[in-house]
């Protein structure tokens, strides 16, 4: 299982709420590309998902969501390890290990932090803390390439730093590891309001298209998508505007290039063109989602998939685990119980 000619690949995706085109486009799309040359891990972050305020009830059922979607997606476990981050408790101690070589100040600078606790009145530490249950969870693995999309650029650069402070205090640990980002879709954009990111717990209903949903409701919120007034059927990125986005959108879902889409494009109405990308996407996801259905209507198959899938993942980070603890200098835990055993009987 361990293929050391290969790149180690991990990546986590959350199990909350209804997983987007957006996440698509940066997470499942490139785990599947991964697959193909890596060895690689895919893991459920429901550790990271109890963070902002959820219904345990929900949590269970979107945890098996999730494993329907990524194997849905093109992800098989006989290829990649799929497994639950709470499955191996290598995780939650890796992230109180590393708070020691965090800064407190870098957390404090996480964009996203900012962005999901504004207005909220009860902000969890864990919110905060969440970076560095990512770079656990990274390092672990002993990772050297991790697909993600832009929103995570800012976390990957976290997790490097506490690689390399880990290393300089405690000796050689930790492989640091690069971020693999898409070319074109790195950040797919809402499609009501195109200079913000497409989000599972930000948008709106209209704004975020759902892996899941039915071809009907894709191809209406394209149909509503907003677009630029009058400059026509042109790539500008910078200009964070809604054309652009819908550009990303339709060469995410074809694989054809930007520049073939805008010469096909160019002069079409934006009505015509919406039409066309809603379309590309309906063909997209129609059969991930027929695939999805059926993989979710096997609770079993899916729980077993995942205890397989943290067995081949405790195999790995759990050495991690035991070197950190002691570079640390931790007292090693099979002395007192060597101790134990070597005590008469009676006593
Ligand atoms: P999460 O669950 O929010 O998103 C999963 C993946 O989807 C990407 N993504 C997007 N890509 C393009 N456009 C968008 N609008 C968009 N929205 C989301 C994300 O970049 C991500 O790759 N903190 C992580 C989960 C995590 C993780 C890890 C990732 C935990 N531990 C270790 C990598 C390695 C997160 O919340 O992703």
């Amino acid at each position: 299982m361990t293929d050391n000619s290969k790149p180690r690949v991990f990546s986590g995706i959350q199990p909350t709420g209804k997983k987007t085109l957006g996440n698509y486009s940066g997470g499942f799309r490139q785990y599947v590309q991964t697959q193909a040359t890596g060895d690689a891990f895919f893991c459920i972050v429901d550790l990271h998902s109890i963070t902002v305020d959820y219904d345990p009830a929900d949590l269970r059922e979107s945890t098996l969501d999730l494993a329907a979607l990524l194997f849905a997606t093109g992800l098989d476990s006989e290829k990649s390890t799929v497994f639950a981050q709470s499955h191996v408790s290598a995780h939650a101690e890796a992230a109180w290990l590393l708070s020691a070589v965090t800064s407190y100040g870098q957390l404090g600078r996480m964009t996203q932090f900012k962005d999901k606790s504004e207005g909220r009145e009860f902000i969890s530490a864990g919110l905060f803390t969440y970076p560095v249950l990512m770079a656990g969870d990274i390092l672990l693995y002993q990772t050297d390439l991790v697909p993600i999309g832009d929103d995570q650029r800012q976390h990957l650069e976290l997790a490097r730093d506490v690689a390399e402070r880990f290393n300089f205090r405690f000796g050689e640990t930790f492989r640091v590891p690069s971020g693999v980002f898409p070319e074109v879709g790195g950040r797919i954009m809402d499609l009501q309001e195109p200079t913000k990111k497409m989000s599972t717990t930000l948008s709106s209903e209209q704004g975020a298209v759902y892996i899941t949903d039915t071809p009907d409701a894709i191809r209406k919120k394209f149909k509503s998508a907003v677009t630029d007034s009058e400059r026509g059927v042109r790539y500008d990125p910078e200009a964070k505007a809604g054309v652009s986005n819908l550009l990303e959108i339709m060469s995410v879902a074809t694989g054809r290039s930007i520049d073939d889409l805008q010469a096909e494009f160019g002069d079409a109405g934006y009505g015509t063109f919406k039409e066309a990308v809603g379309e590309s996407v309906v063909e997209l996801l129609a059969p991930i989602r027929e695939r999805f259905e059926a993989l979710r209507a096997d609770e079993r198959e899916l729980q077993r998939l995942l205890a397989v899938g943290a067995e081949k993942a405790r195999r790995v980070a759990d050495p991690t685990l035991e070197q950190m603890y002691d570079r640390m200098g931790f007292a090693k835990a099979t002395a007192g119980r060597l101790f134990g055993a070597a005590r008469p009987r009676g006593l």
